[in-house]
C-alpha cells in the first residue's frame, strides 16, 4: 500500500558529504521523493520530534548531535515505505546493523547513524506534520509508477 514516511539525513550525513549516496539508495529502491529541504533543527524542534525520548539518559547527547549541523528532511512515498525504509536503514547502532543496510555500510559509531526513518504509520504522520506544510509535499506521477506502485 502506498504511504509516506519522514526521513532525516542527520548532521553526520551532511558533514560527511554522504547525502547524495544515501539519496541514491532510496531512489534506487524505487521510492519517490515527494518533499525535501535543508534546515537547522532547533532545541525546541528536537524535543518535539523526539518527544518520546525527552528525559531519557541519552537525550542530551541526542539533542547535541541533532542540532550540530543543518540537516536534510525528506518526505518519501512508496509501497510499504515505512517498514521498507526501516529495513534499508538498519539497526540503531551501526555496529549491530546488518551488512547491506545504510547504517552498516556507511557508519561506524553510535549515535552517528546518519539517517532517521519514522518507525510506524502514527509516527510518520506526526513527524511529517512537524517538518512539512501540506503544500511542501507533492503529489505527482512518474513514468515508472506502474512498476513500483500498487
Ligand atoms: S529506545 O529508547 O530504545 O526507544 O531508543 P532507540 O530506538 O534506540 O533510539 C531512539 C533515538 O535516539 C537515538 N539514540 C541516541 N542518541 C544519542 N546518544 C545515545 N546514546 C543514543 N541512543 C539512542 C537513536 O539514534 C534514535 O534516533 P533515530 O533518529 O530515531 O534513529
Amino acid at each position: 500500500m502506498a504511504e509516506k514516511t519522514l526521513i532525516i539525513f542527520k548532521p553526520d550525513s551532511v558533514q560527511r558529504r554522504l547525502c547524495g549516496r544515501i539519496l541514491t539508495r532510496i531512489e534506487s529502491k524505487g521510492f519517490k521523493i515527494v518533499g525535501m529541504k535543508m534546515l537547522q533543527i532547533t532545541k525546541e524542534l528536537v524535543s518535539k520530534h523526539y518527544a518520546e525520548h525527552v528525559g531519557k539518559e541519552f537525550f542530551p547527547r541526542l539533542e547535541k548531535f541533532t542540532i550540530s549541523s543543518p540537516v536534510i528532511v525528506l518526505a518519501v512515498e512508496g509501497n510499504d515505505v515505512i517498514k521498507e525504509m526501516r529495513k534499508l536503514v538498519g539497526s540503531t547502532d551501526p555496529h549491530e546493523a546488518e551488512p547491506g543496510t545504510i547504517r552498516a555500510d556507511m557508519s561506524v559509531i553510535s549515535p552517528y547513524n546518519l539517517i532517521h526513518a519514522s518507525d510506524s504509520p502514527e509516527s510518520a504522520e506526526r513527524e511529517l506534520e512537524i517538518f512539512f506544510k501540506s503544500e511542501e509535499i507533492f503529489d505527482y506521477q512518474m513514468p515508472d509508477d506502474a512498476w513500483l506502485c500498487r
